[in-house]
């Protein structure tokens, strides 16, 4: 079976990695989407372990549109009754570009149309829309080369929403996002992990799933997959077993503080169900009066000055990038941030630089290898 897996920009390479993991084949990227062939238990497996993964589609068609009208003929050419059996809700989510529909929400009302048409003249039943809880989510997907291909999202909800952000601090990451950074910088959990402005915690959190290996759908209670006519939970029983197995206590310790009392009092609260969350520290500290540390991961979202307002954002930055290198020699610092003027008085020359997409801002993470010299720490507190 064909999978399409969507991910965000810049995370396509790190999903192929994770694919590979789950022995996925005829794997290739596609723009912010992987495409790959599996089972029905990789495809479980999909939804409940990538941490990359936004949502999981199984293709059901796949055509090139001349006019407005073949979106209606091609919709009506599925037999519906497949995946939306009688009594059964759907919704349709759509991403269209191309010159043939200047507004996107006109596809979406004609593949339903083409959807209830096609079940109500050949079935004998319509079935209703559901916006917000459908038993079936279809995804219709039409090109800038006016390519169409209509999909069942086996997901339902974003993959990001992992279930265990009880409280949001302010500008928090996007979970696949947090992630991908982190699988990005190579962590293997064998490092002290830390994050010095942590806010609610989203890389601290994703850390600690990736280093205690729990999978990154642990929390979410249900998927689109398991409404589907065909849904096999002996085989989604298994998957979760052998995953839930694999769960281990983390090698190394995880560290998180934040200047703001608040912010930290929210890690506390999001990391409440999870097993070995007395692996993580948390701290209200200045990252500024921070101690530095050999051999440390450190990984930070800092203000960017558009969601949280900072006085002196270039002054900011630059205190940041002193702070590193006076204080970390010996560790390895990326850093995350929509602000890319602010980056320019950073002082430190990155080893690589990544572009990234955060909650629709151009973003870029910087990686900082911070070498070993003379200057030695001078805050002494853990
Ligand atoms: C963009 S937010 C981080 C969001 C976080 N990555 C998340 O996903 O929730 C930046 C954080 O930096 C914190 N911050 C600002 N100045 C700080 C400082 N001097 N020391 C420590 N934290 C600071 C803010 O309180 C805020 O929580």
């Amino acid at each position: 079976m064909k999978i399409v897996v969507k991910t965000l920009e810049g995370l396509e390479d790190v999903l192929v990695k994770e694919l590979e993991a789950l022995q996925l084949s005829n794997i290739q990227i596609l723009n912010r989407a992987v495409s790959c062939e599996g089972n029905w238990a990789q495809l479980y497996k999909c939804n409940y372990c990538l941490r990359s993964a936004m949502r999981v589609l199984v293709p059901i068609k796949h055509d090139v549109l001349h006019s407005q009208e073949d979106l209606y003929t091609i919709g009506r050419s599925i037999d519906w009754s497949e995946y939306i059996p009688e009594k059964r809700t759907f919704a349709i989510s759509g991403t269209v570009s191309g010159d043939l529909f200047p507004h996107s929400r006109f596809p979406v009302f004609r593949l339903k149309d083409a959807i209830v048409d096609q079940l109500s003249d050949e079935k004998g039943y319509r079935p209703n829309v559901d916006p917000k809880k459908p038993d079936v989510a279809i995804d219709l997907h039409i090109n800038p080369d006016n390519e169409i291909n209509i999909s069942l999202d086996s997901s339902g909800k974003s993959l990001h929403l992992r279930n265990y952000k009880y409280r949001q601090y302010k500008a928090p990451l996007n979970e696949v996002l947090a992630a991908g950074i982190i699988l990005l910088s190579g962590y293997d959990g064998s490092q002290v992990f830390q994050d010095g402005m942590c806010g609610s915690g989203t890389l601290i959190t994703e850390a600690l799933m990736i280093s205690a290996n729990i999978p990154a759908g642990k929390f979410i209670h249900r998927f689109a997959f398991q409404n589907w006519s065909n849904y096999n939970s002996e085989i989604w029983n298994t998957v979760k077993e052998i995953a839930d197995e694999g769960i281990r206590h983390p090698q190394a310790e995880l560290i998180g503080s934040d200047l703001n009392a608040f912010a930290v009092r929210d890690v506390k609260k999001n990391l409440q169900d999870f097993p070995f969350k007395e692996r993580v520290s948390l701290y209200q500290r200045d990252f500024f009066k921070t101690n530095g540390h050999p051999d440390r991961l450190l990984i930070m979202n800092p203000p960017y000055d558009k969601r949280i307002e900072t006085d002196n954002v270039d002054d900011f930055y630059r205190q940041i990038g002193d702070a590193l290198k006076t204080f970390w020699q010996g560790s390895t610092a990326w850093i995350v941030t929509s602000n890319l003027d602010a980056m320019k008085s950073f002082g430190l020359r990155p080893s690589k630089r990544i572009s990234l997409h955060n909650g629709g801002l151009e973003s870029k993470l910087f990686k900082f290898d911070l070498y070993e010299g003379s200057k030695k720490s001078k805050h002494n507190n853990d």
